[in-house]
């Protein structure tokens, strides 16, 4: 199977609305947080877009022949902590990860990951790389174990008021 990756074009806009909306029904059947992949996978494209101008940020879209088969964001995000380095600070940042159902565990998800850590390391101040993952989404814990991300910090929720 040969995976071609190039960075999106409005060609790709419908799949990756697809694609938003599959994986945010993902994280939703994981968390009580997640709005309705529905609601919110055009409204999200625009938002990562727009974040991605902001920040030197690409979506870079995985294609088997013309079908689009993953993507993955990423941009620079700064921090202002007084008290971790400033290669922590200043690092590059996956936003988004997807793979379409079909395509899944044929290393559609480990090529588009090295893609954006190509793009990012091209950037002369990104030493670093941090992503967010949802405690309960296991497939994506062990796809970003195998690429060699290990847990930094844990983000805690609890609810305080109904
Ligand atoms: C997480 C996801 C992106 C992985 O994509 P993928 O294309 O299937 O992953 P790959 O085939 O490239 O697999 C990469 C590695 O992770 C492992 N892996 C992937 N999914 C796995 C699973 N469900 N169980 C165990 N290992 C898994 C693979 O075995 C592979 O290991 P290897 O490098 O030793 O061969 C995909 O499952 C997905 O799109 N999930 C829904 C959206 C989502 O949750 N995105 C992440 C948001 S943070």
């Amino acid at each position: 199977m040969s995976i071609i990756i190039a960075p999106y074009t409005p060609a790709d806009r419908a799949a990756v609305i697809e694609g938003n909306i599959d994986l945010q029904e993902t994280e939703r059947r994981l968390s009580e947080f997640c709005l309705p992949g529905i609601d919110i996978g055009e409204l999200y494209l625009d938002h990562l877009l727009e974040l991605n101008r902001k920040q030197h940020g690409v979506i870079l879209v995985a294609k088997v022949g013309e079908k689009v088969v993953g993507f993955i964001s990423c941009r620079i995000e700064r921090d202002e902590s007084v008290t971790t380095t400033d290669d922590l600070n200043t690092h590059g940042y996956i936003s988004d990860a997807w793979t379409h159902p079909d395509f899944r565990n044929k290393g559609i998800f480990r090529a588009l990951n090295t893609a954006a850590e190509e793009y990012l390391a091209q950037l002369p101040e990104i030493k670093i790389v941090k992503l967010n993952v949802l405690a309960k989404n296991t497939p994506a814990i062990l796809a970003y174990g195998k690429a060699g991300y290990r847990i930094q910090e844990l983000t805690y929720a609890k609810r305080i008021k109904p």
